[in-house]
C-alpha cells in the first residue's frame, strides 16, 4: 500500500444492561407520561446497568462482540481509543482497564471526551492514528452509565437517557476499499457549555470533605435549547463531511444519526433532503446513550440489515460542549455476529 492509509471498517459490537426501564415504569416516580415521552422523543424503553455495571463492563462486552464479528478474522488490536462522559473513575482513563480485561497486551489506550459527539471524535483520533502510522488496527468504543449522573427524578433527563455501549474495529486500509471512512468534519462551540453539563466533583464543584450532595452534581440539560442548535448544526455538518467525500446528499444510502430524539433525526432529514426512510431509528428501544448511541445504532443496523454491503453511509452527532462530528464511510461486507 502506497500513500496515507484509510481507516477501513472490519467489525461492530453493542451490549446493552438487561434492566429495560419502560416509560410507564418512570411514570410511576416522576411527573411524565408513556404519551409524552414517546411523542415528544420516539422513546419507549432504555436501559439501565446493574449496581456495579459500569461502562468498563458494557465496553468490554460490546468489545468482544466487534472484534468476534471482525470481517477478516483478525482481532489484534494496537490502539483503543474509548469515548465516554461516565467513565469508571476520574482518574486513570477506562481505555487502559478495557485493554486489559480484553487481554490486548500492552497497546495505547486512552479516553475521549466530548459527550454525545464523543464516538465521531475517536473514530477521528483513530484515523489520525492510523493515517500517521502509529497504529494499524484500533478498537473505538462508546460507552456510557448515564443513569449514574441523572438526577433520578427530574423529568428533563431521567426519560430520555439510556445505558449502553458499542464498539467497531478498523485497520489502515486503500481508499478505494469498502468499508473505508472519508475525512471528519469536527467542531465545538465552548460558548454554550452549560445547556448540557454535570460540574459536581471537578474543578467547579470540587469534593470537599463533609460537602452535601446538591442538584449540580447530577447531569443538567437545557433540552429546548439544545433541541434548537441540533438540527442546522448536524446539517451543516453531515454537508461538510459529504463535500470532503465528493459525495452529494442524494448519494447517501443510509444515515447513522446521534440517537437524541426521533423528531431531531427526522427534522436533520428534512433539512437535508433525505428521506426518513433512509434514517437509522433505534432510540425507541435504547434511548439516548450519548456517547454510544452511533456504534450501538451501528451494530443495531447491521443486524437488522437496514444497511448492506455497498451502502454510502452518513454518521452525524450533536452534543455537550457543544460538539458536532460527522463523516462518511461505504459500508463492507460484515459477518452477522
Ligand atoms: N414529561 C412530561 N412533560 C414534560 C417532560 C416529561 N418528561 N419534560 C418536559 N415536559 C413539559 C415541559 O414542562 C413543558 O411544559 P410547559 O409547556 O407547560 O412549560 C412541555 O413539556 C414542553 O417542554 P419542552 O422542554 O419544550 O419539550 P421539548 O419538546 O423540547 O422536548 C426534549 C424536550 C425531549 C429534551 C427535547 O428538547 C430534546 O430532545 N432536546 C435535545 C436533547 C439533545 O439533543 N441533547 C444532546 C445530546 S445529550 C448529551 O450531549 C449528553
Amino acid at each position: 500500500m502506497t500513500g496515507v492509509p484509510a481507516m477501513v471498517l472490519t467489525g461492530v459490537g453493542a451490549h446493552l444492561p438487561a434492566q429495560v426501564v419502560t416509560n410507564d415504569d418512570l411514570s410511576e416516580v416522576m411527573d411524565t407520561s408513556d404519551e409524552w415521552i414517546r411523542t415528544r422523543t420516539g422513546i419507549r424503553e432504555r436501559r439501565r446497568a446493574a449496581p456495579g455495571e459500569t461502562s468498563l463492563h458494557l465496553a468490554v462486552e460490546a468489545s468482544r462482540e466487534a472484534l468476534k464479528a471482525t470481517a477478516d478474522g483478525a482481532t489484534d488490536v494496537d490502539a483503543v481509543v474509548l469515548a465516554t462522559m461516565t467513565p469508571d473513575r476520574r482518574c486513570p482513563a477506562t481505555a487502559p482497564d478495557v485493554a486489559a480485561a480484553l487481554g490486548l497486551g500492552r497497546v495505547a489506550a486512552f479516553d475521549v471526551a466530548a459527550i454525545c459527539s464523543g464516538f465521531v471524535y475517536a473514530a477521528a483520533t483513530a484515523q489520525g492514528l492510523i493515517a500517521a502510522g502509529t497504529a494499524r488496527r484500533v478498537l473505538v468504543i462508546g460507552t456510557e452509565v448515564m443513569s449514574e449522573v441523572l438526577y433520578p427524578t427530574d423529568r428533563n433527563t431521567a426519560v430520555i437517557f439510556g445505558d449502553g455501549a458499542g464498539a467497531v474495529g478498523v485497520r489502515a486500509g486503500p481508499p478505494d476499499e469498502p468499508g473505508a471512512f472519508g475525512p471528519f468534519d469536527l467542531g465545538a462551540d465552548g460558548e454554550d457549555s452549560d445547556l448540557i453539563r454535570v460540574d459536581g466533583g471537578a474543578g467547579r464543584a470540587p469534593l470537599t470533605p463533609g460537602r452535601p450532595v446538591t442538584r449540580d452534581d447530577y447531569l443538567v440539560m437545557d433540552g429546548r435549547a439544545v433541541y434548537r442548535r441540533a438540527i442546522p448544526t448536524m446539517a451543516a455538518s453531515s454537508r461538510a463531511a459529504l463535500a470532503r467525500r465528493g459525495w452529494a446528499v442524494d448519494d447517501v444510502d443510509a444515515v447513522i444519526g446521534h440517537q437524541a430524539n426521533v423528531r431531531i433525526l427526522d427534522g436533520l432529514c428534512h433539512e437535508l433532503g433525505v428521506d426518513t426512510a433512509r434514517s437509522v431509528v433505534n432510540i425507541d428501544a435504547v434511548g439516548n446513550t450519548s456517547a454510544a448511541s452511533i456504534p450501538i445504532a451501528m451494530a443495531h443496523a447491521h443486524e437488522r440489515g437496514a444497511v448492506a454491503a455497498g451502502d454510502k453511509v452518513l454518521l452525524t452527532a450533536f452534543g455537550g460542549g457543544l460538539t458536532w462530528g460527522s463523516t462518511t464511510l461505504t459500508w463492507p461486507d460484515l459477518p452477522i455476529a
